[in-house]
C-alpha cells in the first residue's frame, strides 16, 4: 500500500477529515503535516460527531498510530482540549504523538493575530484569530518556542521568558495592551505538561521507519492549496504550507516516497476569509448550498462564501500537488437544481479567455468565469452506496469534473457519515487504495 498524502483542492474545508477516517480504515499510521487549530476537521460515524482541530482523523481506529508532526503549530490549550473532549466520549489518545520539533503558539501568539487583524482595517484577512500567522512568523524568524523546550521546566522557563521579554515590548509599547505574564502562562502550562510531555517524541525516525517497511501511511493535509502561503491567493492565505509537498517539509520525508496524492475538492467552491472568489454565488443560489451543505465554520462558525465549482482552481491544483486522484465531498448538496455550473476557464479584463489560474490575486479579482451549463438532478443522493446508485445527471457532473481536469474522481461522497462514501472502481470498493495505486499507474503509463 502506498503512501497517500490528502490535500484540500480548493480553500479549505474540503472534508479532508472524513476522506482521512476512511484511508484509516486500511492504514498504519496517520501524519498531520501543518496548518494548527485553525483547521478544522469533522468525523461522523454510528450516529456520532466530532470536531477536530489538531489530532489526526486516524485518532477514531486504535491500530492506527497518529502524529502531529514537525510542520504544525500546536496550541498547547486547544490539544489538551480536544484530549480531554476525546476522552470523555470514550476515544483512547493513547495512539496519539506530537513532534518535538512542532513550534507552539502561545497566548500572545493568539492576542497577537487579533490586533494584527484589527490593525489591518479594511484590508483584513479574515483569519481564524488561532495565533497561526504569528507564530510561524516567530518559527521563520527562529524565536519560536518548540514541544521539546516543554519536556524540561528549566529550559522552557528560560525560552519563555526570552520570548516574554521582546513580546511584552511589542504588546505594550506598540499595541498598548498588557501582555499576559510568565506566572499566568506558567500556572497555565503546569496543568498541561503532565498530560502533553509523554506525547512529545521524535517522530521524523518513526514516520521514515514505517515508510521503509511498507507500511500504509496517510499524510493528513489542513486548510486547501489556494491557501498556501507560496501557492494560493496571497495574501489572503494561510502561513504554512498546505500543498503536498507541504507533507515532505512537515514530516521529514522525501517526495520519492510518495506514491498518490488525493485532491479533496467538494462538489461546489466555498471560501472563509477575506480574497478572490470568482465564482462566488452571493445570491439564492450561494444560500441553498450554504444551507444544504452547513457550510459555518468548525473552528469559528463563521458562514462561508459559496459558489460553483471551479475548475481552473481543481486544474491548478492538480498541477501544484501533482494529483493522481479527486475524492469529490458533498455531491448531495447539489440535488434539487434544474441546472448546475462548472467554471471552465476565465475571461480576463481585455476580453481573453485564459484556463490558467493567474498567480497575481489582483488579476484574479478580475476575472470573470466562463461556465459549462449542465442539467442538474432532482433526487436525494444522500443514500446512495455506490456510482451506480447515482442518477445520470449527477453521473455527467462528476465526468466533466474529469474531462475538464484530466484527473480520475476515485471516491465520491454523497453525506457526512462514514458509510456515505464510495470508491467508483467497483471491483476494488474495498481495496480504496489499490485503486489508487492503479490510478497513479494508469496516469504515468499515460505521460
Ligand atoms: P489563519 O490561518 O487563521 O491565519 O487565516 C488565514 C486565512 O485562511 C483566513 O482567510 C482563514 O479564513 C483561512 N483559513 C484558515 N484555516 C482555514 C480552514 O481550516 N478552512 C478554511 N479556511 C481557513
Amino acid at each position: 500500500m502506498p503512501v497517500v498524502v490528502v490535500v484540500g483542492a480548493q480553500w479549505g474545508d474540503e472534508a479532508k477529515g472524513k476522506v482521512v477516517d476512511c484511508l484509516a480504515q486500511d492504514a498504519d499510521m496517520v501524519v498531520r503535516y501543518g496548518g494548527g487549530s485553525n483547521a478544522g476537521h469533522t468525523v461522523r460515524f454510528d450516529g456520532r460527531e466530532f470536531k477536530l482541530h489538531l489530532v489526526p482523523s486516524g485518532i477514531f481506529r486504535p491500530q492506527v498510530v497518529n502524529i502531529i508532526a514537525s510542520g504544525v503549530v500546536v496550541d498547547p490549550q486547544v490539544l489538551m482540549e480536544e484530549i480531554r473532549s476525546l476522552q470523555a466520549q470514550g476515544v483512547t489518545v493513547d495512539n496519539l504523538l506530537v513532534s518535538a520539533s512542532a513550534h507552539v503558539v502561545m497566548p500572545y501568539h493568539r492576542l497577537l493575530d487579533a490586533l494584527e487583524e484589527k490593525q489591518r482595517g479594511s484590508a483584513q484577512i479574515g483569519t481564524t484569530c488561532r495565533g497561526i500567522g504569528p507564530a510561524y512568523a516567530d518559527k521563520a524568524a527562529r524565536k519560536g518556542i518548540r514541544m521539546a523546550d516543554l519536556r524540561q521546566p528549566e529550559r522552557f522557563a528560560a525560552v519563555l521568558r526570552r520570548a516574554l521579554e521582546e513580546k511584552s515590548r511589542l504588546l505594550e509599547r506598540v499595541y498598548e495592551v498588557q501582555c499576559p505574564s510568565f506566572e499566568d502562562i506558567w500556572r497555565e502550562y503546569e496543568e498541561y505538561l503532565p498530560v502533553l510531555r509523554p506525547l512529545i517524541a521524535d517522530t521524523d525516525p518513526l514516520v521514515y521507519t514505517a515508510v521503509q517497511k511498507g507500511q500504509r501511511v496517510v499524510f493528513e493535509g489542513a486548510q486547501g492549496t489556494l491557501l498556501d502561503l507560496d501557492h494560493g491567493t496571497y495574501p489572503y492565505v494561510t502561513s504554512s504550507h498546505p500543498v503536498a509537498g507541504g507533507a515532505c517539509v512537515g514530516t521529514g520525508i522525501g517526495p520519492t516516497h510518495i506514491d498518490a496524492v488525493i485532491g479533496v475538492a467538494k462538489a461546489y467552491t466555498t471560501r472563509v476569509g477575506a480574497g478572490a472568489f470568482p465564482t462566488e454565488q452571493p445570491n439564492e443560489t450561494g444560500n441553498y448550498l450554504r444551507e444544504r451543505g452547513r457550510e459555518y465554520g468548525t473552528t469559528t462558525g463563521r458562514p462561508r462564501r459559496c459558489g460553483w465549482l471551479d475548475a481552473v482552481v481543481l486544474r491548478y491544483a492538480a498541477q501544484v500537488n501533482s494529483l493522481t486522484a479527486f475524492a469529490m465531498t458533498l455531491l448531495d448538496v447539489l440535488s434539487g437544481l434544474d441546472t448546475v455550473q462548472i467554471c471552465r476557464a476565465y475571461r480576463l479584463p481585455d476580453g481573453q479567455v485564459t484556463e490558467q489560474f493567474p498567480s497575481d490575486s489582483a488579476v484574479l479579482e478580475q476575472c470573470e468565469p466562463v461556465y459549462e451549463q449542465l442539467p442538474g438532478w432532482k433526487e436525494e443522493i444522500a443514500d446512495a452506496t455506490s456510482w451506480d446508485d447515482l442518477p445520470e445527471n449527477a453521473h455527467r457532473y462528476v465526468q466533466k469534473v474529469e474531462e475538464l481536469t484530466g484527473v480520475p474522481v476515485a471516491m465520491v461522497s454523497v453525506g457526512p457519515q462514514r458509510h456515505q462514501t464510495f470508491w467508483r472502481h467497483g471491483v476494488y470498493a474495498e481495496r480504496p487504495v489499490r485503486t489508487l495505486q492503479l490510478l497513479a499507474q494508469r496516469q504515468s503509463q499515460a505521460e
